[in-house]
């Protein structure tokens, strides 16, 4: 059986040895730092079980990271230690248990604060002036990074009184300019890093200061060495801080245990929240001299122990890349992932993008990946870890034709994304397009989501945006798990979709590249969609906002005759074309707003709707002060009594009838009541 040990020792020591050298010296990982836990903790254990094949050379018995020989060495007076892990409550228990035993039972107060993903360093100060500046190295010694050290502002060139001292802290990267840095070195071609840590570590160890100085490096004090008169670490950081150094502002000193728990799980729910990425707690007894009778055991304090978060980087493997069709068309590579726990959530999927981040990120089939989870946002992959593949990854072909519809794939010019040509042949691309139409912000169609939106597509009942407004309610009532009040509600809120506005409505029209905010400009300047639709390329570029590339996709998008049809049968179902000043103008009904409840005899509400719109008025489903008439057929109810609180006109439907023959004569309306 230890044979068997033994051998696995062997290994075990063997990839972890390999596991610091990527980390510490290449600041290149291939594992997640879980991961790398896990492996550590399983030669622990086995160490633990066989303690007579444990060795001075293990890694377990000393701190990780080897030294570099591209800087001069620097030997730590005292050696920078790391730090025991803790994963759950009750080893922060354990480790609690053990420190009352050892000082048999006095009660203890601690000191705790994040744990911040960056590096190590220490800094010497002498007569308070900056005199040097190391990596931790193997923990006894390091390496002299002091010119790079000093192109970071954080880090004072002198201190606030001419004391000696030794500083440690953490040198990191805010994550906003980890990201800016990884946009820039896209840009420029260059190698993107993993993570902050990664970022940071690369940064501080150029040969050049220079380029560490173009890099966004920050730094924050966690301990000193040659204070004295200080009795807990709390004072210490006090004391740092008066000195100019930038300490943690809410390290907290706590009495007890529940309290350690409470900042844990605190600091566990700020995370996402937190500009720098932090992976942990750590705590430490605050009473320096209870520190000092504590020791060390190997590497690692007795006094002080890491409370680690749950990773939300994970290691995994990528099973296939799928493509999805977006609304305007896009092919959307996802990632499908074997599953694994990223940060408390299972993930099985992540978003590539597009092609070029496949292929910068060298993803193959089979490959194992690095994944990451930042608060809600969508998973990303982060890298592939191209040490790990065994031959059999397959380098991933983008399709030529749409993966739903078939037709053709175009990349146009100086864009990333990749087209389905199909338009609303596409019917991945039509039910993407009817779910944006309909979306709160849009046409605002309660009661039409994605799973309804993909039924319509799928069944034929809708194959243009303007069928929506001829869906036959027996129809509906055959779809699956669709009772009459729904099909009721649904068709109510369709109807009451005619009302809305000329900028929603071309919102709502799905034009390429334009949002909500240039729909409005666009509606504003043009007044109508028929002066939209014959604008010339100059008139558009000559509107604020609309770029070359904007005024280009509205250009094309009116040049197609599928898409003029589908205008043309959304008008005659009573959609707003035109802004609200010139529909203003334009009917007789102008400035009015209209409210319809109970049964209509002659018409359906919705046709009543549709009517006052056309001639200039608004319809609404519900009564407020701001309406000007209520039109009540039999068994009106609660709309009837709101609008008579508020002293709002209300008419029978004879007399609203009876208006519109005044008013707009040419409308035939409907049923001919009186
Ligand atoms: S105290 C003996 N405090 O974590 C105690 N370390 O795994 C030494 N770290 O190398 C460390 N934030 O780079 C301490 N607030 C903090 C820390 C912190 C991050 C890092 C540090 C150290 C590693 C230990």
């Amino acid at each position: 059986m230890s044979a068997e040990a033994a051998q696995r020792i062997a290994l075990l020591r063997q990839e972890i040895e390999a596991h610091d050298y990527r980390y510490y010296v290449l600041a290149q990982p291939v594992i997640a730092d879980a991961e790398y836990d896990r492996l550590m903790s399983e030669l622990r254990d086995l160490e633990e079980a066989y303690p007579e094949l444990v060795s001075p050379e293990s890694p377990t018995q000393r701190p990780g990271g080897l030294v570099e020989t591209r800087f001069e060495p620097v030997a730590h007076r005292v050696p920078m230690l790391s730090l025991a892990n803790a994963f759950k409550q009750d080893d922060l228990q354990q480790w609690e248990a053990r420190n009352r035993r050892l000082l048999e039972g006095r009660a203890l107060g601690y000191a705790a604060e994040p744990k911040i993903d960056g590096l190590a360093v220490s800094l010497r100060y002498q007569g308070g002036r900056l005199m040097q500046g190391a990596t931790r190295g193997d923990g006894f010694t390091g390496e002299d990074i002091t010119p790079n050290l000093r192109t970071i502002a954080d880090i004072p060139e002198r201190l606030n009184e001419p004391i000696d001292l030794e500083v440690r802290g953490e040198v990191y990267m805010a994550t906003a300019d980890f990201e800016a840095l990884n946009a820039r070195r896209l840009n420029e071609g260059e190698g993107l890093f993993a993570n902050p840590r990664n970022a940071a570590a690369g940064s501080l160890r150029q040969q050049d200061p220079r380029v560490t100085r173009t890099r966004p490096l920050r730094f924050w004090a966690y301990a000193a060495i040659g204070l004295p008169s200080v009795p807990t670490h709390t004072e210490a950081l006090a004391r740092l801080a008066d000195l100019g150094l930038p300490v943690w502002q809410d390290a907290a000193s706590l009495s007890d245990m529940d309290a350690v728990w409470a900042y844990c799980q605190r600091y566990e729910q700020l995370r996402p929240t937190l500009p720098f990425e932090i992976d942990g707690v750590v705590i430490k007894v605050d009473a320096v001299r209870e520190q000092a009778e504590l020791g060390a055991v190997g590497r690692e304090p007795r006094w002080a122990i890491a409370f680690k978060f749950p990773p939300i980087q994970a290691t995994t493997r990528l099973i296939d890349i799928r493509i999805s069709v977006g609304r305007t068309g896009t092919l959307n590579p996802v990632a499908i992932l074997e599953p694994v726990a990223v940060g408390g959530v299972i993930v099985s999927r992540a978003t590539l993008h597009n092609e070029d981040e496949i292929r910068r990120k060298d993803l193959r089939l089979g490959d194992v990946v690095i994944i990451q989870r930042a608060g809600d946002v969508i998973p990303q992959v982060v890298k592939s870890i191209p040490e790990r593949r065994t031959g059999a990854e397959q380098p991933f072909a983008f399709p030529e034709h749409c993966p739903e519809c078939g037709s053709a794939v175009i990349k146009p010019e100086g864009l990333a994304m990749r087209y389905c040509t199909g338009g609303t042949v596409c019917h991945a691309q039509l039910v993407e397009q009817l779910k944006h139409f309909a979306s709160r912000r849009a046409m605002d169609i309660e009661h039409l989501g994605g799973k309804l939106a993909e039924s319509l597509v799928s069944q034929g009942l809708v194959r243009d945006l303007s069928d929506l407004y001829h869906l036959d309610r027996a129809t509906l009532l055959t779809l699956d798990r669709f009772a009459e009040k729904s099909v009721d509600n649904l068709l109510g809120a369709i109807a009451d979709s005619k009302a809305r506005s000329f900028e929603r409505v071309l919102f709502a029209l799905g034009v390429h590249e334009v949002g909500e905010q240039t729909a409005r400009i666009l509606a504003e300047q043009f007044g109508s969609i028929d002066a939209l639709a014959t604008a010339t390329l100059d008139d558009l570029l000559a509107v604020p906002g609309c770029g070359p590339v904007v005024s280009q996709r509205i250009h094309e998008f009116f040049a197609e005759p599928r898409n003029l049809a589908v205008i043309e049968k959304l008008r005659a179902a009573g959609l707003q074309f035109r802004a609200r000043a010139q529909a203003a103008l334009a009917g007789p009904l102008a400035g009015e707003s209209y409210v319809f409840t109970g049964r209509l005899a002659t018409m359906a509400r919705p046709e009543a709707e549709a009517l006052v719109v056309k001639l200039g008025a608004r319809a609404s489903s519900s009564v407020t002060k701001a309406t000007t008439r209520l039109v009540a057929g039999e068994e009106a109810g609660s709309k009837r009594e709101k609008a008579q609180k508020l002293g709002i006109p209300i008419w029978s439907e004879d007399q609203f009838l009876a208006h519109l023959r005044t008013v707009a004569p040419e409308v035939v309306v409907p049923g001919g009541a009186s």
